[in-house]
């Protein structure tokens, strides 16, 4: 440390001892009235009379706040990835504040004493501090408050139970492995310290990008303020203002980074329990789906697949040949995702152990000792993947994987999980290089195993891999999907399964799934069949349970069952087209697969309503209302517009509720007015070419439309190069017209024809493309084919469809425009 830096630090130490609040020495120490700041560029530079400040201007609408009561430290990252922008901006000071403008907001910082509010270029306020509480230190812990606005909702913080909004809520990140949890039990797996404030027709989104333990109170035991703090580290938050929701995520997420494409395989259905082993069950498994043809494209090894619990060795009696075996299942169109967890067993003569120890990889005591904590194997020490040897070592040492031709790596117990759950603060993380105590290294260990893993399967082959995380922190997207843990088979949980994913999708994670079925207890029939629906309509569609449960495959629960699972099944293959896309679009502006109704009303009311708010939308267009596996009919609300029922084409006025009828043969789904769905026929797997039409369907509405259509070879990273087809469609009611942009991109599509397929447009009595008339077809159009006899209610069950209009288009890659009459 340099001596003014010295010199500024024992003043600052000493001014913090003598804080006073009328009179009397107070514990809690703010940053004080400004003394001195210097504006350079973008950015404001602050000293207080307790602290230190430093606002950077990142981008019109974020300017991040950096705040502390001694020298800032080294400014490490593992969350932002984006570099300030070069901005437009105005920095004026006066004696009483200092006001930074751009073209999207302004930030006026206060000096006597130093506060922050934002408001909106024309004077609307969108978050300021609490005046009297500002920022403030209890000891090392430092919290922001942030008056409480009128009728002010939170959404987001990642994976955290509760309702969807969380106001008159508090939250604690601490990643926790918490088996069996409680529905409104916190902190579960992973930390997401972003979230979004949403008052009077405007909302902001915070970021807490500090990795210590983190609170966030959003009028939890009090009425006056919401607030954001760590137990450690700097005050590092970053504001961010949008009009639109949706694009609040989208600037998030280029805060933190997007995710890259998915591999096409992992898209489909993943059958998995705790364990299938030996090889003969796993291809049972794999033969039962193709022989009863369930559609999928995946089977997962739990961790009866290693030797003891030791990470990187096959137990040989169980899998004789690994290679082999993952070989015979690609044959079927079947990936395979095997588990890993950090731990490596402490056992003299095993290899990763012998490595570990010699590459020096392991998180130590501050003596220098490795930590050795207990947990599948015995007695393991863990890798530092928070230092770039631990990360590397990982990345290496995963070859094996990919040699043997695994395509998915589950990283599992990265919270980290110990048996006894209690690790001791004393161990050291590198950091980055910073070296830090397991209170600011924990949290973001479970990314960056994540990260290492995928960096690993990244360097071994062109070929995309899958990695799966149950621990996280902000940014995770980048690197992996996430999964919720371990749930229980019960409706509730079910049902806040969907909202956690929803509260990920808003946090700036796409990829997200549960594990269907419930991973603790059994579910009932009618619970299992429900949840096989619902997840149909979720990002990553794994079915998952533990040991010692009942069996959970799709035909474990009777023919009846199998059946409504094959027409879901089915129905989610046939929509990959619009499934990939959307996952395009996440790669593209960061906007999740699947997403609460807040997103698109963020300013309806009913969206909150607790009856409400686990509807959700599955990419742009479909409405989702999941429910209560025993209910007989619940009420669904349909936000403004008109929605069609996708089963019946029956049309729905919005911005009501409506009583619907349920029966555990179909969940009710919905399409929003002037939607543009594309989809595909039936195939098994992924590997399977679907046949050369792409189904394009097309909802009447009065509103204008677009959807881009994406695809690619699926499996490579060769669409980074170019190799990709895109193209606009686009659906313009006024002028009667759905056009197809000019395709991008040098990959041929594997479609060579489109079937336009028009819903709710009653009689059409031509259509022309590109000017030519064409022949119109009536076609009975039936989404879910007739389940025996499983209905509780004892009505029927007759294919349920309507008549649909379609045209047959020979695609090209050039415009082509269809007009109908
Ligand atoms: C805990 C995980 O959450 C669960 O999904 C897995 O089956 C077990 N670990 C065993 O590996």
């Amino acid at each position: 440390m340099k001596i003014s830096n010295l010199c500024l630090f024992i003043l600052t130490l000493v001014t913090i001892r003598v804080s006073k609040v009328n009179g009397q020495s107070s514990p809690i120490v703010s940053l004080g009235s400004i003394k001195q700041a210097d504006i350079k560029g973008q950015q404001v530079f602050i000293q207080t009379e307790n602290g230190f400040g430093e606002i950077s201007v990142y981008a019109p609408n974020i300017i991040r706040v950096r705040l502390d009561n001694r020298p800032f430290g080294k400014d490490i990252s593992f969350a932002v990835i984006a570099k300030p922008q070069q901005v437009k901006v105005s920095i004026v000071q006066t004696g009483t504040e200092i006001k930074i403008t751009t073209d999207s907001l302004e930030m006026r910082v206060n000096k006597s004493p130093f506060a922050v509010a934002v408001y909106t270029p024309d004077g609307k306020l969108i978050n300021e501090d609490e005046k009297g509480l500002q920022t403030s230190w209890a000891g090392e812990e430092v919290t922001s408050y942030k008056k409480m606005q009128d009728g002010e909702r939170f959404i987001g913080l990642g994976e955290k139970t509760g309702n969807l909004d969380r106001a008159g809520s508090g939250y604690t990140n601490w990643n926790s492995d918490t088996y069996g949890y409680h529905t409104d039990q916190d902190p579960i797996y992973s930390t997401i310290p972003f979230y979004i404030g949403i008052h009077h027709q405007l909302n902001y989104g915070i970021l807490l990008d500090n990795t210590f333990q983190s609170d966030f109170n959003f009028g939890a035991s009090n009425n006056r303020f919401s607030s954001f703090g760590a137990r450690g580290g700097e005050m590092n938050y970053y504001v961010v203002y949008n009009k639109r929701l949706a694009d609040i995520i989208t600037s998030y997420t280029w805060l933190t980074g997007r995710m890259t494409m998915p591999p096409l395989w992992s898209l489909g259905y993943q059958q998995n329990r705790y364990s299938y082993y030996p090889e003969a069950e796993v291809m049972r498994i794999a033969q039962t789906l193709r022989e009863k043809q369930i559609p999928a494209d995946g089977i997962t090894l739990d961790i009866h697949y290693m030797d003891a619990y030791k990470l990187f060795t096959w137990n040989k009696s169980r899998f004789p040949d690994p290679k082999g075996m993952t070989d015979r299942l690609k044959k079927m169109g079947i990936h395979t995702t095997v588990i890993v967890d950090p731990g490596i067993k402490v056992e003299k003569g095993y290899g990763a152990y012998e490595r570990g120890m010699k590459e020096d990889v392991f998180l130590k005591y501050a003596d220098g000792q490795p930590y050795t904590g207990q947990v599948w194997p015995g007695w393991v020490h863990f890798p530092d993947f928070t230092g770039e040897k631990g990360r590397a070592w990982w990345r290496n040492e995963i070859q094996t994987f990919a040699n043997d031709g695994v395509s998915g790596l589950w990283n599992d117990m990265n919270e980290i999980s110990t048996w006894g759950q209690k690790m001791p603060n004393n161990i050291l993380y590198n950091y980055d290089g910073k070296i830090t105590t397991n209170q600011e290294g924990r949290n973001v260990f479970g990314m960056q195993m994540a990260r290492s893993s995928y960096e690993g399967m990244r360097a071994a082959s062109n070929k995309r891999p899958f990695i799966l995380t149950r621990s996280g922190y902000a940014g995770l997207q980048r690197y992996t999907a996430i999964w919720t843990g371990d749930n229980r088979s019960e409706d509730d949980h079910m049902l806040l399964g969907v909202r956690l994913m929803n509260s990920l999708g808003v946090s700036g994670v796409p990829f997200t799934g549960m594990d269907i079925g419930g991973f603790t207890g059994g579910a009932s029939t009618a619970l299992f069949a429900r949840w096989m629906q619902i997840g149909a309509f979720i990002p990553y569609y794994r079915n998952h349970t533990a040991i010692n449960t009942r069996s959970a495959e799709p035909w474990a629960y009777g023919e009846e069952v199998l059946e409504i699972c094959r027409n879901y099944i089915s129905l989610r293959y046939k929509l990959l087209p619009y499934l990939y896309s959307t996952f395009y679009e996440a790669t593209q502006n960061g906007l999740p697969v699947m997403r609460t109704m807040a997103i698109d009303y963020t300013h309806d009311p009913r969206v909150y309503d607790t009856q409400f708010q686990n509807q959700y939308f599955f990419g742009k267009s479909l409405l989702v209302a999941p429910f209560e596996s025993n209910k007989a009919v619940a009420k669904v609300y349909f936000p403004k517009g008109t929605w069609y029922d996708i089963y019946t084409g029956n049309i729905e006025t919005g911005d009501q509720d409506k009583f619907v009828p349920l029966s555990l043969n179909k969940l009710p789904v919905y399409v929003k007015e002037s939607s543009i769905i594309p989809m595909q026929s039936l195939v098994q797997t992924t590997m399977q070419k679907p046949t050369d039409t792409l189904v394009v369907n097309v909802y009447k509405g009065s509103v204008n439309n677009s959807f881009v259509y994406y695809e690619d070879d699926g499996e490579t990273y060769d669409y980074e190069k170019g190799n990709y087809y895109k193209r606009t469609i686009s659906y313009e009611p006024i002028s009667k017209t759905i056009s197809f942009g000019k395709s991008e991109g040098t990959f041929q599509s594997n479609f060579k024809k489109i079937k336009l397929v028009f819903h709710g447009f009653g009689l059409i009595s031509s259509v022309k493309i590109d000017g030519q008339t064409t022949a119109v077809k009536d076609e009975f159009l039936s989404l879910l084919t007739p389940v025996s006899k499983f209905d509780p209610q004892g009505q029927s069950n007759q294919a349920e469809g309507y008549y649909v209009k379609t045209v047959i288009i020979e695609s090209n890659n050039s415009v082509l425009k269809v007009t109908y009459k």
